[in-house]
């Protein structure tokens, strides 16, 4: 693959989308083909997956359920869009991809890891991030960031946010050469340099 495929995770409320957003702007200035994508969506059968995903009338979706919902709508997006782009050269940031599933789901839920990953190697076509960025916020802080309506994951209790961030940063540990943890302590500008810098290495800029 030409590409690079670059991925930006964390719990909520951390600003990962708005700093996906405005690196991809900074690339572009530099006249770097870039695409900008999100999980779950970014197609259209993903889009309405993450409507099935997100919706607070679906309480009686199953854990198992869930994790297959997330790997389907990433599936459906890697072979639209992920992997020609990456055949051609783009560089391709995604907000949120196969850690979220491992943190949300994996230690979040409960639900087994290995499966996970042997599932997201089906789903992913074995294509895996060289760089993740990981935002780190304390939970309470984060959850206060978000909309004041929530959808089906937000709602969930903040003990089980609590143990989405520590699995965040027990993977962080595990995979540290791929892993960065950007701590969420600093304002929006501090931060897009700190991104900015990992980026610039990663791309050899
Ligand atoms: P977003 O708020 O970053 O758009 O993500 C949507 C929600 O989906 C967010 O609460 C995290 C959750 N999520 C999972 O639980 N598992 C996953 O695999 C992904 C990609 C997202």
């Amino acid at each position: 693959m030409k590409g690079k495929f670059i991925t930006f995770e964390g719990s909520e409320g951390s600003g990962k989308s708005t700093q996906a957003a405005l690196i991809c702007e900074y690339l572009k200035k530099k006249k770097i083909p870039v695409l900008l994508l999100r999980e779950p969506g970014g197609v259209k059968i993903s889009e309405a997956i993450r409507g099935l995903l997100l919706d607070v009338k679906n309480t009686d979706m199953t854990k198992e359920s869930e994790t297959l919902l997330y790997m389907a709508s990433r599936a459906q997006l890697v072979e639209e869009i992920l992997k020609p782009a990456l055949k051609k050269g783009t560089v391709v940031i995604c907000d949120r991809f196969l850690d979220s599933t491992i943190a949300y789901q994996g230690f979040g839920n409960g639900v087994d890891i290995n499966a996970i990953k042997k599932i997201g190697a089906f789903a992913t076509q074995g294509i895996a991030p060289g760089l993740t960025l990981l935002f780190d916020i304390e939970t309470e802080k984060g959850l206060s960031r978000t909309n004041v309506v929530k959808d089906r994951i937000e709602l969930r209790s903040v003990n089980y946010h609590r143990r989405v961030r520590k699995g965040y940063l027990a993977l962080a540990k595990s995979e540290s050469k791929r892993i960065r943890v950007i701590k969420v302590d600093q304002g929006k500008e501090e931060i897009f340099e700190i991104v900015r810098k990992h980026i610039d290495k990663f791309l050899n800029l």
